[in-house]
């Protein structure tokens, strides 16, 4: 028997950057995101007579270990698996394959080995993978919430696509694997960024402010919370030691001009991840504007255009 899973990017509104337990890679604060669709990743699990991992078609290496480690750690008494996990977003998009890849794999898992998890409990399996990977198994406007502990601090979900459906441009400014993994990155910015600890304390209110807007659908506020939490990342990125540029001259052409449409009237925000390129969120009268200006914004070599989609599913091979 095999087993496949559907899971979708999702992009953090509020951000995470930071653990307070590598063990059960347990994030320092709660985050809020939007989950794509468009962009799948495609994941097949079968019993097999020993462990394999093929990404894309290819032998998974580092990412084979990762998985892998994270199952033996979640799961006692797994059987061996063959997992065959595809992503049909170019990698050079620098969507967070980690999220959309652990959302679809707990899912899988869960199904081919019969473990009856509910949805918060496929959340917290596919967090310890991938702290994003927790918002992944939800669908539109998802939050994930600090619990007592780690089997409690799970995403859930706040609205459904459907009842506000933005649109999402992504400016490619730099093709090519990322400089530092995020994992390594909030670990370093945790041990030596002075603004860490401010960081994490300005979490929560950012959460109640994006969620009071996303309730009142109010673009505008959930712009300027949204600016401010991934500018704010970005500030302890740099301040890290050494510092985490992951933001280019290319990318902060486009968050200027977007910024500059916004106060043109057009409703639209940046936010950015770890890695160069820059995410814009709009309404949907609004996206085509967006796209022709960042068309002619240099430094910005590939668009794409996706809306809000649904949590992880399975699927029918
Ligand atoms: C900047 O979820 O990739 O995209 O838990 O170490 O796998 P690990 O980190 P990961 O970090 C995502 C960081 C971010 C912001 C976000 O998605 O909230």
């Amino acid at each position: 028997m095999q087993i496949c899973a559907r899971a979708h990017p999702n992009i953090a509104l509020i951000k995470y950057w930071g653990k307070s337990d590598l063990s059960t890679n347990l994030p320092s604060a709660g985050s809020l995101s939007v989950t794509l669709d468009g962009f799948t990743t495609d994941t097949t699990v079968a019993k097999a007579a020993s462990d394999e991992l093929l990404l894309n078609g290819e032998p998974g290496g580092a990412q084979a270990d990762r998985v892998f480690r994270w199952l033996d750690a979640c799961l006692t008494h797994r059987p061996p698996l063959h997992i065959d996990t595809r992503n049909n977003f170019p990698t050079a998009a620098g969507l967070a394959s980690s999220a959309s890849g652990f959302a679809a794999l707990a899912l899988a898992v869960d199904a081919l080995l019969e473990l009856g998890m509910s949805k918060a409990e496929l959340s917290v399996l596919a967090r310890r993978g991938s702290g994003s990977a927790a918002r992944s198994i939800f669908g539109g406007f998802v939050q994930l919430k600090l619990g007592q502990d780690s089997d409690s601090t799970t995403a859930a979900p706040l609205l459904d696509a459907a009842r506000w459906p933005l649109e999402v441009v992504i400016a490619v400014t730099q093709a090519g694997p990322k400089e530092t993994s995020s994992g390594e990155g909030m670990e370093r910015s945790r041990l030596t960024s002075p603004l860490y600890q401010a960081w994490t304390e300005c979490v929560p209110g950012d959460l109640e402010k994006a969620r009071d807007a996303i309730e009142r659908r109010d673009f505008g506020a959930l712009a300027e919370v949204s600016e401010a939490s991934f500018l704010a990342m970005h500030a302890v990125m740099i301040s890290s030691r050494p510092g985490l540029l992951y933001m280019k001259p290319a990318s902060l052409r486009c968050v200027e001009r977007v910024r500059e449409l916004r106060r043109e009237g057009l409703a639209a925000f940046c936010t950015m991840d770890a890695g160069p390129q820059v995410k814009i969120i709009c309404l949907p009268e609004a996206a085509d504007d967006v796209e022709a200006a960042l068309r002619e914004t240099p430094g910005v070599v590939e668009l794409h255009r996706v809306g809000l989609g649904p949590g992880a599913h399975l699927v029918t091979a």
